[in-house]
């Protein structure tokens, strides 16, 4: 089973990006817990960031011709306005899970406005960098059982 993780703008300076709302960690610890993760549950994960829209848009495109069996999606700021991203998503008909490590809905009211939401098959928010994990396991969990039900 293959796996594709996309961050958005900015995630590549997670650790020194406003520590109080994204914490401490780098986005190389986040690449590093994802790879430790997908070994025990046996997936084949690879991970891409990009600060440009239309390059995360070339990879979900990218995801389909390659195979690749379902996506975790950070789009970060793009959340908020992108309609190229959460089109290329319906596009490939590939299931994704969104992923922010805070909690968009109880910040401004501009990060309220979620345009890629609605193209997932479930969105896992506030949970810190463990989000991506719980993402994980919900997104292999449902492409091994499509029955398995959502949270
Ligand atoms: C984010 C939340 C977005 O509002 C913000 O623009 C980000 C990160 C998160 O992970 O909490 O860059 O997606």
């Amino acid at each position: 089973m293959k796996i594709l993780v996309l961050n958005g703008p900015n995630l590549n300076l997670l650790g020194t990006r406003e520590p109080d709302i994204y914490g401490h960690d780098s986005y190389d610890s986040l690449v590093a817990l994802l790879a430790a993760r997908a070994r025990e549950l046996d997936v084949d994960l690879a991970c891409f960031q990009s600060n440009h829209e239309g390059a995360l848009v070339d990879a979900i495109q990218q995801a389909w011709r390659d195979g690749v069996d379902g996506l975790l999606l950070n789009p970060a700021a793009y959340t908020h306005t992108s309609v190229a991203i959460p089109d290329a998503l319906r596009a490939v008909r590939l299931p994704a899970v969104e992923v922010h490590i805070s909690d968009p809905d109880a910040r401004e009211p501009f990060r309220r406005v979620n345009l890629v939401r609605s193209a997932c098959v479930a969105t896992v928010s506030g949970h810190g960098l463990h989000g991506y994990l719980e993402a994980l396991d919900l997104l292999v969990a449902r492409l091994r059982d499509p029955a398995h039900p959502e949270p």
